[in-house]
């Protein structure tokens, strides 16, 4: 008797639905949940009809795949992967794979490709991006790990990524945990645009007087041109979407207090680990936690609203702050992207091609960038940067005049203030890092270099020491 081609561990929202997905491409699916409850619900419900067998007991999930045996893991990252190998390893054979399609830290893909590639295992993480619907319809898939079992796989669970033109949205960026790595830098990016839309809204809704659903229809609006995107796409709809009960918009009945599951801050992590700066990606995940600090919160300004505003030329200054400080997030992706590449040794565009369609940060901007730096020779973002010169220059006095404003009204603008910074940072021919090297050296003799001569130089600074 033939084998069913995969399983899948993990019955969440995720795992439910990619195991619908690979059915829907032809495949036959093995299913196990911790929980035989939850896996018997499935299967009378969603999964029934369908080729997708529940199990309750591991050995008979295992035993009932073909070889080399493929299995799917959604699981909660951290220490439950780590136990769920554990207990999967022992039953399986040489050859098998074991695919994490959570979000977990590349770090721990590294750690778990490694150690069970000694047991003759092989593994794959992958990074999967698209939420439920994504995970139900085509995701984007990054893939890192055993290269063999990626061609396997590729073949199989491939197959159920999303399609941009016809060519799937999933990729392989090397060894261990580069898929998660790259995972990660995406996730960064989504933080980052979420907040740079987010204080649009706070700078329309409580600056300019606008109601959440005026507010969700500019963004449909802007959403049809160059800030195409889903996530501002899913912001529109979340502000016109009405309370059933009371009627009243149910964004403005959410508490203000954003939460996090860890993926933004490994992303900053990894950037001050190797050296890159993402300072609107930081800013994004700081402002989470800020929002979280109830008692250091202690508000002194109330809904603002400024009549005196003609509501168009704030909408189109804020539409471009918009854009310019979106466009910085990606390029401060790129920039952390280019780092993980020189570990793991992809190409940082193919990054770019799989995030075209299926993930949460799909947009016009990811495929333009693509188009420009898919066949650039050099370095993906500084020619970023390049390419988006001419457009961030006629962008720039409108930024500045979107945070002036804000500013002036109390309303917070931390993710377009710090893009902007970057962005003059990156353009001014000269920095004050001069003054640092020179306070450094006169407090710690740390040593400075000049622009005139080579090597490195101390002074006494006067004091004759
Ligand atoms: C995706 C998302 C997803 C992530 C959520 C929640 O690409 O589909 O990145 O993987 O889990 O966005 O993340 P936070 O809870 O950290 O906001």
């Amino acid at each position: 008797m033939s084998g069913l081609d995969v399983g899948v561990y993990g019955l969440g929202v995720m795992g439910e639905a990619f195991a619908l997905n690979l059915e829907s491409r032809g495949l036959k699916v093995a299913v196990y949940n911790r929980t035989a409850k939850r896996t018997s619900q499935f299967i009378e419900s969603r999964a029934k009809g369908k080729n997708i067998q529940g199990f309750t007991g591991l050995r008979e999930f295992i035993e009932s795949l073909s070889r080399p045996r493929m299995i799917i893991l959604f699981v909660k990252s951290g220490r439950p992967v780590d136990d769920v190998i554990e207990s999967l390893a022992g039953m399986l054979e040489k050859g098998d794979v074991i695919i994490d399609c959570g979000n977990s830290h590349f770090r721990d893909s590294d750690r778990r490709f490694a150690e069970l590639g000694k047991r003759g295992i092989r593994f794959l993480g992958v990074g999967v991006s698209g939420g439920e619907e994504g995970a139900l319809k085509g995701p984007s898939m990054m893939f890192g790990g055993d290269f063999s079992a990626y061609i396997e796989a590729e073949n199989k669970i491939g197959r159920a990524a999303a399609l941009f033109e016809n060519s799937r949205c999933s990729g392989y960026f090397g060894d261990g945990g580069a898929g998660h790595f790259v995972k990660i830098v995406h996730n960064g990016i989504e933080y980052a645009v979420m907040q740079a839309i987010a204080e649009v809204y706070d700078y329309l809704w409580r600056g300019i007087g606008m109601s959440s659903g005026e507010v969700g229809s500019v963004f449909e609006e802007w959403g049809e041109g160059l800030l195409r995107s889903f996530l501002l796409e899913a912001a529109a709809r979340v502000l016109k979407h009405l309370d059933p009960e009371t009627g009243k918009p149910l964004v403005e009945l959410i508490v203000d207090v954003a939460e996090q599951k860890g993926t933004g801050r490994w992303a900053v992590e990894a950037a001050l680990e190797l050296g890159v700066s993402i300072p609107t990606i930081a800013a994004a995940v700081d402002e989470r936690t800020l929002t979280t600090q109830r008692t250091l919160r202690n508000p002194t300004t109330q809904k603002v609203s400024n009549s005196e505003r003609r509501a168009g030329e704030a909408l189109d200054t804020a539409r471009d702050a918009l854009l310019a400080t979106i466009t910085l997030s990606y390029i401060q992706g790129i920039s952390l992207l280019e780092a993980g590449s020189r570990i793991y040794g992809f190409r940082v565009p193919e990054a770019l091609r799989v995030w075209r369609a299926g993930c949460i940060i799909r947009s016009r901007l990811v495929e333009e960038l693509y188009r420009e730096l898919s066949w650039s020779p050099g370095e993906p973002a500084a020619t970023a940067l390049e390419k988006s010169h001419n457009q961030l220059e006629e962008l720039l006095p409108s930024w500045v005049q979107f945070i002036s404003h804000a500013s002036g009204l109390r309303i917070p603008t931390p993710a377009s203030m710090s893009a902007l910074s970057y962005y003059l940072s990156l353009r001014s021919e000269r920095l004050p890092a001069n003054l640092i090297q020179g306070i450094r050296d006169y407090f710690g003799r740390h040593m400075f270099r000049r622009v005139d001569r080579d090597g490195y130089f101390h002074s006494d600074w006067g004091r004759g020491q």
